[in-house]
C-alpha cells in the first residue's frame, strides 16, 4: 500500500528519496511523487503508474532537483480518486510553499474540505490527503510555527495516517506524525530519515525509532525533537534495526517470489530453531506471557487475520482443536470488528499478520483487548504495530517478504501454529506428540525434494495456463490449502480460481464443470483420501480436467487423473506445509508463462494499511 519516505540533511536529497520508494515499490501502488526544496521554493514532481515514469520526469531536471537536500517522497495506492497524477502525492496548499505526503485515509475530509473551502481553499484534487494540506497550510499562516501546525490539524483529524509535512518558509525541517498507520525514524549523521517502512532507509542506517500514535517529530539534519499531541516532550528510544540490506536482492531469481519460494526449507528450520528443541523435550515459545493455568482452562479461542494469513489460521484452528480440545472460531478480521463477538477475559485472541500493519486485523485486535482478552500475535514483523500492542508473540523468522504474493511468511505461520498448537497441547498435559515434532524437523528436506523436481508442476502449468478458471478441492485439514492454492493463482495470474471442500462440490460449484475446468485435488493419504478420490471422480464424470497434487505412489491414479504433481510422503496433519509449495509454484509458472508482473500484481498492496 502506500509509502512514505523522507531525507532531510547534507547530501542530495533525490536519489535517496527515489532510492527510498523502489525500496517499498513491493508494497503495490500506482502513482509516485516527491517534493523538494530548490533554492527556496517547493517544486512537486509527480507520475502515474510506474515509479519508472516519476524517474524520467525528474531526469530531465536532475541538476536543478539534485540540489535539494531535503525532501519527501510517496507511492500511493489510490482509495479515494483515481490513479492519475494530479491525486498523485505531494500535495499543496494555495499557494503551494508546503508539501505533504499521507498514508492512510482521512475520514471527516469531507467536512474538512467544505470547511476550508468557504475559506477559500481551491482543491485541486479528489484525495482526502488534499485536506491535510490546506489545513496545515492554515494553521501555519496562524502560528508560523510548522510543529505547531502539524499538531493542531491533527486536533482536528479523523482517521488514520502517517503523514509528513515540508514548507519552504521552515528551511531545513520535516515534521512527521502518525496514528494507526506505521512511521519510523532514522537517525544519521549530520542527516535524518523518516520512512513508513525500515527497507526504504535500512542502507543509510540501522538506528531506527519507532514513533508512537499521537507524536509529533521534527528534524532537521542535526536534531529530532518528539511530542507527544499536548506538546509534552517525549523520550526518545532509538533501537538497532537486525535488518541487512541484502534481504531486498533478488540474488539471481528472476522474481522475489521465486526466491522466497526457495527459501522455504531454512524458513522452516529458523522457525523451528530455539523452540523445537528435541523431540522429548517441551515446546518453548518464550514470548508467549499466557498464564499456564489461564491457558489451561480457556474456554475459547478466537483467530482474526485476512488473505493468506487467514488460511494459515483456518489450520491453527484444525490444530488447536484436535490437539487440545478448545474451541477455535477463525473469522476475516474485516468481518470480526462490524459485529458483536462475544469474547471476555478467558478468551484468548490471536491475530496472525505477515505485515503487522494490517488495519482490519489491528482493529479486531484493539476491541478484543478493550474487552479484556489475552491478545497473542503470530507476525513476520516483530517489530510492527501488531507485535508492540501484544500481550503474547509468536515472532515467525521468515525474513522480509518482498513479493506481494505471500509465500515464505505463509509457510512461517504454519509452523509457528503446529509448535503453538502442540505448547499449548503440552501446557495441558498432552504428550504424544513427538512422530510430530520428529516430521517437523525433516520438512525442511521434503520441500527441498519438491523444489528440486519441479518438472510435473512445470508441465502442469504450460498445459493449463491459458484457463479461465480453476477449482482447488480439498477435504480436512487441507482445505485451507485449496484455498491458499486459488488465492495464489488468482492474485499472480488473474485467472478466477476458487477453492472449495470437495464434498460442497456437488452442492452447486458441480454445475460450472465441463471440459474447460480443470480441478486441482488435493489428494492426500490419510482419513479423507477415499473419498476424496470419489469427488475427483464425481468431477471426473462431468468431463473437467482433472490434476491430482498428491502423496500417493498408487499407479492407477493416472486413469483418473489427466495431470499428476507428486510430492514425498508426508502426515495427513502436516501435509498442508508440503501441499501448499507445489500450490505456490503452479501459480508462479501460470503467471510467468502470461508474461504477468508476479511481484507487484496490478491492484495489490503488500501491507493494507486501511479498513
Ligand atoms: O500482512 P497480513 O498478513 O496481515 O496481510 C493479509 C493479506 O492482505 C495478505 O495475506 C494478502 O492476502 C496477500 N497478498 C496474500 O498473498
Amino acid at each position: 500500500m502506500c509509502g512514505i519516505v523522507g531525507y532531510i540533511g547534507r547530501k542530495s536529497a533525490i536519489d535517496i528519496l527515489l532510492e527510498g520508494l523502489t525500496s517499498l515499490e513491493y508494497r503495490g501502488y500506482d502513482s509516485s511523487g516527491i517534493a523538494v526544496n530548490i533554492d527556496g521554493k517547493i517544486k512537486l514532481y509527480k507520475a502515474a503508474g510506474k515509479l519508472q515514469n516519476l524517474k524520467d520526469i525528474v531526469d530531465k531536471d536532475y541538476r536543478e532537483v539534485s540540489k535539494s537536500t531535503i525532501g519527501i517522497g510517496h507511492i500511493r495506492w489510490a482509495t479515494h480518486g483515481a490513479p492519475t497524477v494530479e491525486n498523485a502525492h505531494p500535495h499543496s496548499c494555495n499557494c503551494g510553499r508546503l508539501a505533504v505526503v499521507h498514508n492512510g485515509i482521512i475520514e471527516n475530509f469531507k467536512e474538512l474540505k467544505e470547511k476550508l473551502e468557504k475559506k477559500g481553499c481551491v482543491f485541486r484534487s479528489q484525495t482526502d490527503t488534499e485536506t491535510v494540506a490546506h489545513l496545515v497550510a492554515a494553521k501555519f499562516a496562524e502560528t508560523k510555527d510548522l510543529t505547531e501546525a502539524v499538531r493542531l490539524a491533527t486536533k482536528e483529524i479523523e482517521g488514520a495516517y502517517a503523514l509528513c509535512v515540508i514548507h519552504q518558509d521552515v528551511k531545513d525541517t520535516i515534521v512527521a506524525t502518525r496514528r494507526n498507520a506505521p512511521l519510523v525514524v532514522g537517525l544519521g549523521e549530520g542527516e535524518n530519515f523518516v520512512a513508513s517502512d525500515v527497507p526504504a532507509l535500512i542502507q543509510y542506517t540501522k538506528k531506527a525509532m519507532y514513533i508512537e500514535d499521537n507524536q509529533i517529530v521534527t528534524l532537521t539534519p542535526d536534531t529530532i525533537d518528539l511530542i507527544d499531541i499536548d506538546k509534552k516532550k517525549v523520550n526518545q528510544k532509538f533501537e538497532t534495526l537486525p535488518w541487512e540490506p541484502v534481504a531486498l536482492s533478488k540474488m539471481g531469481y528472476k522474481h522475489f517470489m521465486l526466491k522466497e519460494i526457495h527459501e522455504q526449507p531454512d524458513v522452516v528450520r529458523n522457525v523451528l530453531s530455539g523452540k523445537l528443541r528435541a523431540i522429548d523435550e517441551p515446546i518453548v515459545l518464550k514470548e508467549v506471557t499466557l498464564d499456564k493455568e489461564k491457558l489451561k482452562n480457556l474456554s475459547r479461542i478466537q483467530i482474526v487475520a485476512c488473505g493468506t494469513s487467514l488460511h494459515a489460521a483456518m489450520v491453527g484452528k484444525y490444530l488447536i482443536e484436535d490437539f487440545c480440545g478448545i474451541a477455535v472460531d477463525v473469522e476475516p478480521s474485516s468481518e470480526y470488528i462490524y459485529r458483536k463477538t462475544i469474547t471476555d477475559k478467558n478468551t484468548l485472541v490471536i491475530g496472525v499478520s505477515q505485515s503487522g500493519e494490517t488495519a482490519d486485523t489491528i482493529t479486531a485486535i484493539r476491541q478484543a483487548k478493550s474487552r479484556g482478552s489475552h491478545i497473542l500475535i503470530v507476525t513476520n514483523r516483530p517489530d510492527s504495530t501488531m507485535a508492540r500492542e501484544a500481550d503474547s508473540l509468536v515472532p515467525v523468522n521468515a525474513g522480509i517478504e518482498v513479493s506481494v504474493a505471500a509465500t515464505k511468511s505463509y509457510m512461517a505461520q504454519l509452523i509457528s501454529f503446529y509448535l503453538l498448537a502442540i505448547y499449548m497441547a503440552e501446557v495441558k498435559g498432552i504428550k504424544d506428540l513427538e512422530t510430530l515434532k520428529h516430521e517437523l524437523i525433516i520438512l525442511p528436506q521434503k520441500i527441498e525434494k519438491i523444489l528440486a523436481h519441479k518438472e510435473e508442476i512445470q508441465k502442469c502449468a504450460r498445459t493449463f495456463a491459458n484457463s479461465k478458471d480453476f477449482i482447488f478441492i480439498a477435504r480436512g485439514i487441507n482445505f485451507p490449502t485449496a484455498l491458499e492454492g486459488a488465492l495464489k493463482l488468482k492474485e499472480i495470474s488473474y485467472i478466477n480460481a476458487t477453492g472449495y471442500t470437495a464434498g460442497e462440490l456437488k452442492h452447486g460449484p458441480i454445475a460450472m464443470l465441463d471440459e474447460s475446468m480443470p480441478v486441482l485435488s488435493i489428494l492426500m493419504t490419510g482419513k479423507v483420501y477415499e473419498k476424496m478420490l470419489s469427488n475427483s471422480e464425481e468431477a471426473k464424470a462431468r468431463n473437467a480436467k482433472m490434476i491430482a497434487l498428491t502423496d500417493s505412489t498408487d499407479s492407477n491414479l493416472y486413469e483418473l487423473f489427466d495431470s499428476l504433481i507428486h510430492i514425498p510422503p508426508i502426515s495427513e496433519i502436516l501435509s498442508p506445509a508440503l501441499a501448499v509449495v507445489p500450490l505456490q509454484l503452479l501459480a508462479y509458472y501460470i503467471a510467468e508463462f502470461l508474461g504477468k508482473d508476479v511481484d507487484q500484481p496490478r491492484n495489490l498492496a503488500k501491507s493494507v494499511t486501511v479498513e
